[in-house]
């Protein structure tokens, strides 16, 4: 006798079941009366070279963000030409999964090629050429995606920690309305897409501050802001609850919604020097700083899913006011972590594991909706 698909999809379900229940739900179903849930992919997995990330991603995901190939260096890399080899498989891959799809980012002082702010003489370009500049990659970029990408990172990590606008090169050649600027820009390509202001660390009280004060003004000069992106890449201590809960409650008095980009928490001990400085460790201080190479013990293991499960608490408390959740990366094996701000150590921020397993901080954050 011939099993009929009732059967087989009945069988397959207790089968997911016997291995641990995940195949039940997943976290785009689960929370889907409340925010979007997402994650950045890499290449490899929107070119379907890994098999693995792809199943977690078509089931559990409803918006992807590209974790490189929209920034800058990647899509506009030399003066006079454009490659959008890589980010047309990656918006492909959104429509054909129908996800909600994310451009990041437009502006930003990092990965962007240094031609950018040099002129034919290898001089800084006055204002006027730099503002060009912009436009024209904003219009060309946003453009060619109009009506494809749903939400654009227009500007990316403006401000210092003290909540001061960063001397970029942007801020410096342009002036401080390179900001607005780069928004209208934005705006004309592209007049129903999702604008954000995306940073990091705006949990912290003076960085806030500088955000809140930014965001005034822009809405001030009439700049289409959708929402502030928290990027949340995390520790088990830091951001404490309160000081998440305040900072999402504050950009919402604002009446922007808020976003969370790029979400991970790190387990490994903080680094004690600055990036760069980990050539110089020796081999006794990187074994210190990469303590669970062989493995994560099970109480970092239950730590970190109680960590997730309590901000995740407060995501779902500001439902009305966060649209989306997007982790930085699939697994852990995925995870930038992995090399920064130390190359070469075993992390364990997402909610997979290397084998792409859901681990017990997948079970605790799907948990909130039972
Ligand atoms: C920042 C950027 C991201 C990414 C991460 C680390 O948060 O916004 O694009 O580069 O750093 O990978």
């Amino acid at each position: 006798m011939q099993l009929g698909k009732g059967a087989i999809r009945a069988a397959l379900a207790m089968a997911a079941l016997a291995a641990g229940g995940f195949a039940q739900t997943t976290l785009k179903d689960a929370f889907k009366d409340a925010f979007r849930v997402g994650a950045a992919v890499n290449q490899a997995q929107f070119e379907g070279r890994d098999a693995r990330g792809d199943a977690i991603v078509t089931a559990q995901f409803n918006t992807i963000s590209p974790e490189n190939v929209l920034k800058w260096e990647s899509v506009h890399p030399r003066v006079d030409g454009y490659d959008f080899t890589a980010a047309d498989r990656y918006v492909e891959f959104g429509e054909r999964n129908h996800m909600f799809i994310i451009g990041h980012n437009l502006v930003w002082h990092n990965q962007t090629p240094r031609w950018v702010f040099q002129d034919e003489k290898g001089a800084p370009p006055g204002r006027g050429a730099l503002l060009e500049r912009m436009r024209d990659h904003i219009h060309t970029v946003v453009g060619r995606y109009k009506g494809r990408i749903g939400g654009w990172d227009v500007v990316n990590e403006a401000l210092n920690e003290d909540g001061a606008l960063r001397q970029s090169q942007w801020m410096k050649i342009i002036g401080e309305d390179y900001l607005a600027k780069a928004f209208e820009f934005a705006h004309e390509a592209d007049p129903q897409a999702e604008l954000y202001y995306n940073d990091y660390n705006l949990e912290n009280e003076a960085k806030r501050k500088g955000a809140i004060a930014l965001i005034r003004k822009l809405q001030g000069q009439g700049v289409p802001i959708t929402a502030v992106g928290l990027q949340s890449h995390d520790k088990l201590d830091w951001p404490m609850v309160e000081q998440q809960d305040a900072t999402i409650a504050a950009f919402a008095e604002l009446g922007v919604k808020v976003n969370i980009t790029e979400l991970d928490i790190d387990v490994l001990p903080r680094a004690t020097q600055q990036s760069g400085a980990d050539v110089s460790l020796n081999v006794e201080a990187r074994a210190k700083l990469n303590p669970y190479a062989s493995g994560l013990p099970d109480a970092v293991q239950q730590a970190l899913a109680k960590r997730y499960a309590e901000l995740f608490a407060v995501f779902l408390k500001h439902r009305g006011t966060i649209t989306r959740v997007t982790f930085w990366g699939v697994t852990d094996g995925d995870s930038w972590l992995n090399n920064w701000p130390v190359r070469g150590r075993t992390s364990y921020p997402i909610l997979f594991d290397r084998n792409g397993k859901p681990k017990a901080a997948f079970d605790a954050v799907m948990g909130l909706m039972h």
